[in-house]
């Protein structure tokens, strides 16, 4: 079979693209951050059709979402059998068997070794206002700790955990008090000065919370819970030493505090294991996902230890959350994802970071390149010895792959993100590849 391949047959943005933009650009909020002019029309597997019939290879999942690909045949057989069952019956002040169903698989596949309840929203951010919330009220506790660099969401809530842009803050303030930002660890930018190769952030960033905040400003005794993504997203694709999240766990064990981890982008399979967490050995207490989740319906969860989930009856719901559609398009999800996505995300991962071991050699502006499963990230840098972040490499490089076929999306400052859905198969893989190689190249020039 002839292996498919993007196909570009318009100048980018095409005719029906500019009218959709035009529109867009009368109509809609201002507020979102398109990098480049991709008007979809139809997605299928790992390709996206634009309105011109230009194609493109998707490394962007729509942002780590399309985890099946593109309009699975059964992901929409699924959501299409449902949509002529029941659309809508709201959990909140009903049952319907799909939402038990869900939270019985999603209890038994999230990690630790103890009986679990879900709460269903329709987004990440949902699911961690969640997650702050039952916190706060289980513990009756005020205070939470969450990293430098993190994204969280965009509601008032989880937007004061969010510290990964200023603009994302920018005008909203005074936002949640009591939320303070302490370093992750980033074996590549570490917080710490150290001699070369003896990295130990991971200790540090832990000991800076107990022998420096709590001393001084943050009585452990009020913290409700430390907030972590395992593998930071939004802020760079940062992959944390091994240590990091056991000795989190640790020391939120040592304060009563729970430990709430973000794997809105990377659970649901993307690091080559259902949940990220899995790759360092910790569990948490409280563990929240949407993205890749429903394969593009929107979702997001918050599966907490049984016995943490102690609020009454009324003291928090969403009319939508967890709608039938979603639910039946999730149980599909992972369905195929346990079959064989997890174990290709993990066979195509290893895949790319062999292909891109050698690049920080090649290229002078690749400084590093990092991550698990099809979660990888390529940091640009000005020179490799000064390790100055190089945005505007990482803009040319995603606007000359788009113009080639290939889409990317940046995260942090300078780092461009491979996430493609866990469907990717070699051929796209050298595709994306081979654009990129060629785009820094140039970029380089
Ligand atoms: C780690 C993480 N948490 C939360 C969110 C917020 O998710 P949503 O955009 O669905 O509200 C995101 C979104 O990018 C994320 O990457």
């Amino acid at each position: 079979m002839e292996k498919r391949l993007p196909h570009i047959q318009t100048i980018l943005p095409g005719p029906e693209a500019q009218k959709v933009l035009a529109l867009d650009r009368q109509f809609v909020s201002p507020s979102y951050t398109r990098d480049y002019p991709l008007v979809a029309r139809r997605g299928e597997g790992m390709f996206i059709e634009d309105v011109d019939g230009n194609t493109f290879l998707d490394f962007t999942a729509g942002i780590a979402v399309a985890s099946t690909g593109h309009c699975h045949p059964d992901v929409a057989r699924a959501i299409a059998r449902q949509a002529e069952t029941l659309i809508h019956m709201s959990g909140t002040d009903f049952y319907y068997p799909l939402m038990a169903r869900l939270a019985e698989k999603l209890a038994a596949i999230a990690p630790g070794d103890f009986p679990k309840r879900v709460y269903f929203g329709n987004s990440g951010t949902e699911a961690m206002e969640a997650a702050m919330k039952l916190a706060r009220y289980h513990t009756r506790r005020h205070r939470f700790i969450a990293f430098m660099n993190a994204f969280h969401g965009r509601t008032f809530g989880s937007l004061s955990l969010t510290a990964s842009k200023a603009a994302q803050r920018m005008g909203f303030g005074p936002l949640l008090s009591g939320v303070t930002h302490v370093p992750f660890p980033n074996p590549y930018r570490c917080p710490y000065p150290h001699s070369p190769g003896a990295c130990q952030c991971d200790r540090l960033c832990v000991e800076f919370i107990e022998n420096q905040l709590f001393r001084t400003q943050v009585p452990p005794e009020e913290v409700a819970a430390i907030v972590v993504e395992p593998i930071q997203g939004e802020g760079g694709y940062v992959v944390p030493p091994a240590e990091f999240l056991r000795r989190l766990r640790e020391l939120a064990d040592r304060h009563g505090i729970l430990l709430i981890f973000d794997e809105v982008q990377s659970g649901m399979g993307r690091t080559g294991r259902m949940w990220a967490s899995e790759h360092f050995g910790a569990a948490p207490d409280i563990i929240i996902t949407a993205k890749g989740l429903a394969s593009g319906l929107p979702l997001g969860v918050m599966i907490a230890r049984a016995d943490l989930m102690d609020w009454k009856p009324g003291a928090h719901a969403s009319t939508f959350g967890g709608n039938p559609i979603a639910c039946a398009a999730a149980l599909e999800t992972i369905r195929l994802l346990e079959e064989k996505y997890i174990s290709n995300a993990r066979r195509m991962g290893d895949y790319l970071l062999e292909r891109l071991g050698g690049w920080a050699e090649k290229h002078p502006t690749v400084g590093d390149v990092r991550g698990k499963g099809l979660m990888i990230g390529i940091e640009l840098v000005k020179d490799q010895k000064t390790r100055v972040p190089n945005p505007e490499a990482r803009r040319q490089v995603a606007e000359r792959a788009f113009e080639q076929g290939l889409l990317l999306l940046g995260c942090g400052e300078s780092t461009i993100r491979l996430m493609p859905p866990l469907v990717v198969e070699q051929h796209h893989a050298d595709f994306a590849l081979d654009v990129l190689d060629r785009t820094i190249a140039e970029s380089e020039r």
